[in-house]
């Protein structure tokens, strides 16, 4: 099955099996390892990614509902340096092993285009797809608040 997309702004043509996952695409036709396969089950929210700019659990995607679509990677978020959700993550402490992530990452920055400035309420439900076996959630809640408010005070 021939499949296009856009990878993190580079347009990529692939011939993959049918069947194959979003997931399998990036890590393995595309070699980009910053996606995290944690269950394959859709629980837990290591594999996030954007696709047309909306978080998805890209271990539930098929490559063919990617064709023709716009995908973002953990490797494509700070290419012009870190993304500020990055910095806040780094900065508070938001992650210990790290496995779990670029997708909390991925999904934090859809969460906080959707909600700018959320409640630590709103973060929590925005993140309940997204485990974290370290249970470093406490300090994860405070990078997304913490981004929020820089992104806001960016935009001021
Ligand atoms: Fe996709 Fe766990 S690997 S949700
Ligand atoms: Fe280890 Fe979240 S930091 S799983």
């Amino acid at each position: 099955m021939q499949i296009q997309l856009t990878l993190n702004g580079t347009a990529r043509q692939l011939d993959v099996p049918d069947h194959t996952l979003l997931v399998n695409v990036i890590r393995e036709h595309c070699g980009l390892t910053g996606t995290h396969v944690g269950c394959d089950t859709s629980q837990c929210g290591c594999c996030t990614v954007h696709l047309n700019g909306r978080a998805v659990k890209s271990c539930s995607v098929l490559a063919a509902h990617a064709d023709g679509a716009q995908v973002t990677t953990i490797e494509g978020l700070g290419q012009d340096g870190l993304h500020p959700v990055q910095e806040a993550f780094s900065r508070c402490h938001g992650l210990q092993c790290g496995f779990c992530t670029p997708g909390m990452i991925m999904a934090s920055v859809d969460l906080l285009r959707q909600i700018p400035q959320p409640s630590r309420e709103q973060i929590e439900e925005g993140l309940e797809g997204n485990l974290c076996r370290c249970t470093g959630y406490v300090n994860i809640v405070e990078a997304v608040h913490e981004a929020a408010q820089v992104m806001q005070g960016s935009q001021a």
